[in-house]
């Protein structure tokens, strides 16, 4: 497994598998890898001839005032997962960014609303670097997960408009045994706060067994759940779209509604 740090030298790599022809799976990532990221990996590897991770805690999706500091970074486990995994190339660059960079992406529909309200800033600083890294890897099939529903949106709509020519694939959300849908971010709770997660968990799967009113139904659980803090309940492209604050911990979670009719 290659590990590479420089755009310079990613960008050379992707230009001789161009020249071949290859089909290239492309899992980017912000790396503290679970059982999610490896779902995607696995999927890329057995439908792509070369598999690339990115890793990269990317700044510009963090606001101020957010975890970017404290965002796990267990370098060489994850590159110990990534072997394991056949994992043909890791691009795990120190910084995307010239001290002077100053182009943006901004989408501007999907990113409106829920985690686009309480996280300003937060799509352009994905759309940007998730652009940045499909110049420098050039992947035919880009994968990514179906918790981050609002973020799969998004993409996909800067994929259609600016001509980007990936095939993106969202993969359905890992879910723990006891429910809790696999983040980077579950590291940081207590058995307590971990405890109130999986109440929260298992709120939502209830949720969208409801005939009618689902999000206002999930609403009304959640706000009576002590230990948690609702941030929203929405249904957005068919989904009941959630996101909460257990302690100092924001998760986000989503389940697709029985169409009805
Ligand atoms: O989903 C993530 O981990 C990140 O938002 C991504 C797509 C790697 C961009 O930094």
């Amino acid at each position: 497994m290659k590990v590479i740090g420089s755009m310079a030298a990613m960008q050379r790599q992707s230009a001789i598998w161009m020249r071949s022809g290859e089909v290239v799976g492309f899992v980017p990532t912000m790396g503290a890898l679970h059982e999610g990221h490896l779902t995607l990996i696995r999927r890329a590897r057995a439908e792509c001839r070369c598999v690339v991770v990115s890793i990269y805690v990317n700044p510009t999706q963090f606001g101020p005032k957010e975890d970017l500091a404290r965002y796990p970074r267990p370098r060489h486990r994850d590159l110990a997962l990534c072997r394991a995994a056949g994992v043909d190339l890791v691009f795990a660059p120190a910084n995307l960014y010239l001290p002077d960079h100053s182009t943006f992406v901004e989408e501007n529909h999907f990113s409106q609303g829920r985690c686009g309200t309480s996280r300003p800033g937060h799509f352009r600083g994905v759309a940007t670097v998730v652009l940045k890294l499909f110049n420098l890897v050039h992947p035919t099939r880009a994968y990514f997960g179906q918790k981050d529903a609002q973020q799969v949106d998004v993409i996909r709509r800067i994929v259609r408009d600016l001509n980007v020519p990936v095939k993106l694939i969202a993969v359905p959300t890992v879910r723990d045994s006891d429910g809790l849908a696999l983040s980077s971010r579950n590291r940081y709770l207590s058995p307590e706060e971990r405890t109130i997660a999986v109440k929260f968990a298992r709120l939502l799967q209830e949720a969208t067994k409801q005939k009618a009113n689902q999000a206002a139904w999930l609403r009304r659980q959640l706000k009576r759940l002590a230990g948690l803090r609702l941030d929203y309940v929405e249904i957005a492209g068919g989904r009941l779209c959630v996101a909460v604050w257990v302690g100092k911990t924001r998760l986000i979670d989503n389940e697709r509604l029985p169409s009805s009719g």
